[in-house]
């Protein structure tokens, strides 16, 4: 894929562009989360300067130390990137030296499922006064389309010192102008069967000489960059992957409650559909949607959908087959003891991983942290154990204070819930100790046992 457009670069963005695809352009990461630490260790790897901007103290302070918090960084990396440079700071003066911001912050719901954009709106304005002639701005937290040019852009051009506004489209100048881009990030934590510099990388500019800037700074990590023409195609082009994979995991939710009931196994048949080598992609039930992306991005378009009088049903119905997961889940378990004739009130019950999904230490939205609220309200007395969580104790919506329990002594539990198919568990082991297990997630697949209830 070409790096350049037909566009002819004025000096200002010239400078940048030859630093960017030198590998000797400075970087500014703001946010250093699952998402900006990453990346920013991506970038120092690749021989970039790289600086780490974030609000919050206790991370920079860390990274500064050597030290990682994040489960699957090691502090090596970390310390390997300092060698090259990597900085961090709360510091955001320092923005006025990079030639590319990247901003990687929140972009939750709020308490009434609409879109948290205060992140963003507060990242931008702690950019806009140290924001220089020529720098590129890319957004890359998850957003409705619209979200960089009607939001973004106007705070950075009313809060700049030097009255700058973002190039406009089709005249490119030659003086007071800055660049910005959108490009959404696809990382998918815990998956090790594809390098991440391998995703491809999508850009798109506000104009061509941005989607320019912006693509010849990932071409540095990536693998490959691919252009769109604007940035709500860019926004668009995140939410239809992410929207495709939740409507996809509600059917295959709601056909696997339909399929136990006929007693036919799902994971038997997703299995056997694979096999077809065109028009079939698998994907796999489960106790509910979790993480900072799935469960949440589709009700950004949902809520800009409004504002074109559109209902978006499909995303919809999808919620709300989701959400019912976990509830679905208390009452298989419930269920399951009765055939031992026990109540799930007063029962014990061990639940087995509580991140949201295998081999991450990621607890957000995590479907663990309602089905233990359901127990809890059913009289059921509750532990978990999660090799990535020492402890649990609270967050935007729970406060659980616990602490993890080994995996020992399994037949003083009524029921052991499997909630996340962690790598690290020995399966066999736990269903031979166990005096019921309910799966729902088919970690047990292969295992013959009365004990084994699928859900
Ligand atoms: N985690 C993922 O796997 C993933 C995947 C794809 C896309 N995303 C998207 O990427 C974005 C970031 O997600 P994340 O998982 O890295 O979030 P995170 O919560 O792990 O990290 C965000 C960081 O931003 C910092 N921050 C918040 N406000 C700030 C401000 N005003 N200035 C500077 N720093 C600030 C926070 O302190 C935190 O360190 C979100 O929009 C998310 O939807 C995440």
């Amino acid at each position: 894929m070409s790096t350049m457009s037909e566009v002819a670069l004025p000096q200002i963005a010239r400078e940048r562009y030859e630093r960017l695809e030198a590998r000797t352009a400075k970087i500014g990461v703001i946010g250093l989360g699952y998402v900006g630490l990453p990346l920013s260790l991506l970038f120092s790897e690749a021989g970039f300067k790289v600086t780490g901007f974030d609000i919050d103290e206790t991370k920079v302070t860390s990274l500064e130390a050597g030290r990682s918090y994040i489960f699957r960084i090691p502090a090596e990396e970390i310390q390997a990137a300092q060698k090259k440079g990597l900085r961090a700071t709360t510091d955001f003066s320092r923005l006025s030296d990079m030639d590319a911001i990247i901003m990687c912050v929140p972009t939750p719901l709020t308490g009434h499922r609409e879109p948290d954009l205060s992140y963003v709106e507060n990242t931008s304005r702690a950019v806009a006064p140290w924001l220089q002639e020529g720098q590129l701005v890319v957004l890359e937290s998850t957003t409705y389309p619209g979200t960089t040019e009607e939001l973004m852009i106007p705070i950075l051009e009313a809060g700049n010192k030097g009255g700058l506004k973002v190039q406009s489209k089709g005249d490119p100048k030659e003086r007071g102008v800055f660049y910005v881009a959108f490009s959404p990030e696809r990382e998918d934590p815990g998956n090790t069967t594809v390098a991440r510099h391998n995703i491809p990388k999508v850009v798109g500019g506000h104009e061509e000489i941005a989607t320019d800037l912006a693509a010849t700074l990932y071409q540095g990590i990536f693998t490959h960059a691919v252009r769109v023409s604007s940035t709500q195609a860019a926004e668009m082009t995140k939410l239809l992957e992410n929207i495709y994979r939740c409507v996809n995991i509600a059917l295959v939710n709601e056909l696997k409650v339909l399929s136990l009931r006929m007693g036919v196994d799902i994971w038997e048949v997703i299995d056997a559909a694979s096999t077809k080598p065109f028009g079939f992609h698998p994907f796999y039930p489960g106790p509910g949607l979790g993480g900072h992306c799935i469960p949440i991005d589709p009700f950004y378009l949902s809520w800009k959908a409004k504002e074109y009088d559109f209902n978006t049903r499909f995303i919809e119905l999808a919620g709300e087959v989701n959400e019912a997961m976990p509830a679905y889940v208390v009452q298989s378990v419930s269920k399951a003891l009765n055939q031992h004739k026990k109540a799930l009130n007063g029962s014990k019950v061990l639940m087995l991983g509580m991140a949201y999904k295998k081999d991450i230490d990621d607890l957000r939205e995590s479907p663990s942290l309602t089905i233990i609220e359901l127990l809890r309200e059913e009289g059921a007395e509750v532990l978990y154990n999660d090799p990535y969580f020492p402890t649990v104790g609270r967050g935007r919506h729970y406060n659980l204070n616990m602490t993890c329990t080994p995996v020992e002594n399994l037949d003083q539990y009524d029921c052991v819930l499997i909630v996340t198919d962690h790598s690290d568990y020995d399966y066999q082991d736990i269903v031979a100790k166990s005096k019921l297990v309910v799966d729902s997630r088919n970690a047990t697949k292969g295992i013959k046992s009365p004990k084994i209830v699928r859900c």
